[in-house]
């Protein structure tokens, strides 16, 4: 393997930064070359909004289900999905924006989540650590009304980065053979080797947590997915105007 995915290979999400501040000018970088990802028929249909004021950090920490991280990283990114910026660029040439597909939907979820995981794996490269905040998906309007997000767009996860304190051990991921599929979806022997995979996750967790916690992977994927995530969503995505016909 080479450096690049060898440095893949050792992502592990960080929750705990040291006081040490991230140079603007390297920050900038990061996010200047994170800006070449690909991008649905060129469209760049995200806008990052950099949180600097602390109280807003510290709202920001509580309405995302009282993550302190949000609060005590160097650096916090809310990530949007933005079709305000394209609706500009239409009414520029005359056009209006046919910005309820799904489609359309889909590009700008697609095009932040590039933008954004670009993001993650340069600051990596430059020794910062930082983790995804989905949890801002919690009380999404409350985001909107606090950072003055306008409509057509919606933030989609925020992001913590700062120099790590502590790194966990990476989390092993599902066998290669369960998510590579070659010419048909066959789910031959899936069964047995999700029990495998279920074994080495357990061990992973007594491991980390001196025997506290030995939950498999199917379990905690069976206890996240019988409750309705976040059942808000499809009304406020709506009220955005990604009305998703
Ligand atoms: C879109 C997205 C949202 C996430 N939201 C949160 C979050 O709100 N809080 C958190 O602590 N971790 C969050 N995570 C981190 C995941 O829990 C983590 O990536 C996963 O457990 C794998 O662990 P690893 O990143 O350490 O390998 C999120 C990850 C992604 C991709």
């Amino acid at each position: 393997m080479n450096k690049v995915m060898e440095l893949l290979k050792s992502h592990t999400s960080v929750r705990k930064f040291t006081d040490k501040l991230v140079d603007e000018k390297l920050l900038h970088q990061i996010i200047q070359s994170s800006q070449y990802a690909s991008t649905s028929n060129h469209i760049q249909a995200y806008t990052i909004i950099r949180i600097k004021d602390q109280d807003k950090k510290k709202t920001l920490a509580q309405l995302s289900g009282n993550q302190p991280y949000v609060e005590d990283c160097p650096i916090f990114l809310v990530f949007c999905a933005d079709l305000n910026r394209l609706e500009k660029a239409c009414t520029m040439n005359n056009e209006t924006i046919e910005s309820n597909s799904t489609e359309v939907f889909i590009m700008a979820t697609v095009d932040t989540a590039l933008v954004a995981q670009n993001i993650m794996v340069a600051a990596e490269s430059v020794g910062l650590g930082g983790v995804y905040i989905g949890g801002i998906r919690n009380n999404p309007q409350d985001i909107c009304d606090l950072l003055q997000i306008p409509h057509h767009v919606y933030p989609v996860f925020g992001m913590c980065l700062g120099y790590p304190e502590k790194t966990n051990g990476t989390k092993p991921r599902l066998p290669l053979s369960l998510v590579l599929k070659e010419d048909t979806y066959s789910t031959d022997g899936d069964e047995e080797q999700l029990k495998e995979y279920d074994d080495l996750i357990s061990d992973y967790y007594k491991e980390r947590t001196n025997n506290k916690r030995s939950n498999t992977w199917s379990e905690g994927i069976a206890t996240f997915l019988k409750a309705k995530q976040r059942p808000h969503m499809k009304a406020f995505l709506q009220s955005k105007g990604f009305e998703m016909k």
